[in-house]
């Protein structure tokens, strides 16, 4: 079984999709930690509703922090490691440590809308169509391989809530996808593209109409 450390800085609503996608062994896989550098992340108490060990981590020295994360990683023998909510940039020390086992989801189609509150950014700029995007992590923010995409439709009379909850029950379909390509070795990482070995399908079990999902879902 895959073993996965999670970062997460807020809600946790990806996390609970990775556990609850693990507990009804839709992928093959466990939650060995959960990590957040805010002490009252929600993320933190859903972990340790479902046993997983959750830990602050203090952030105030970015190296620090990031040395301590590490070390519990690797204490807990975690193969992947998912950004699942997590503000902080990680430093190019932290990455060269995980890279091709470190993996991320942003609320847009990259490369549009890097950064925070990208589905605002989305709606401000009259997108019609926005949606989320896997990817494995590199020295930039928002920038690594591209796993998985999902396009969601943006409507007339959305909101920034209305989009950002939309594009979210999307997310919580893709993370765990990703992981579970990843869990069944069929992410291959030639140069900026990810190659998705032939195998199963999501999209008939797990889709939404008016979603469009890249290949490999
Ligand atoms: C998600 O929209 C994710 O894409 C972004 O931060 C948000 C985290 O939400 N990186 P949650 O904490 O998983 O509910």
């Amino acid at each position: 079984m895959l073993k996965v450390g999670v970062l997460a800085s807020g809600r946790g609503t990806n996390l609970q999709a990775i556990i609850d996608a693990c507990e009804k062994k839709i992928i093959n896989a466990e939650v060995a930690i959960v990590l957040s550098d805010n002490e009252k992340a929600f993320a933190l108490e859903r972990a340790r509703k479902h046993g997983i060990e959750a830990v602050y981590v203090e952030a105030k020295d970015k190296r620090k922090h990031e040395e301590n994360m590490h070390e519990l990683l690797v204490k807990h023998d975690v193969e992947l490691v998912v950004g699942a909510g997590y503000m902080r940039i990680l430093s190019p020390w932290f990455i060269k440590k995980w890279y091709g086992k470190i993996i991320n989801i942003h609320p847009a189609l990259l490369p549009s809308f890097k950064g925070i509150d990208a589905q605002r950014q989305a709606l401000e700029y009259g997108v019609k169509l926005t949606g989320c995007t896997t990817h494995f992590m590199d020295e930039m923010p928002d920038h690594g391989p591209i796993i998985l995409q999902a396009a969601v439709k943006v409507r007339d009379d959305d909101t920034r809530e209305s989009l950002a909850d939309r594009i979210l029950k999307v997310e919580h379909q893709i993370l765990p996808r990703s992981i579970d390509l990843f869990e069944k070795g069929r992410l291959v990482i030639e140069g900026r593209k990810v190659k998705i070995l032939p195998g199963d399908s999501w999209l008939t079990k797990y889709s939404y109409p008016d979603v469009f999902y890249s290949d490999g879902y």
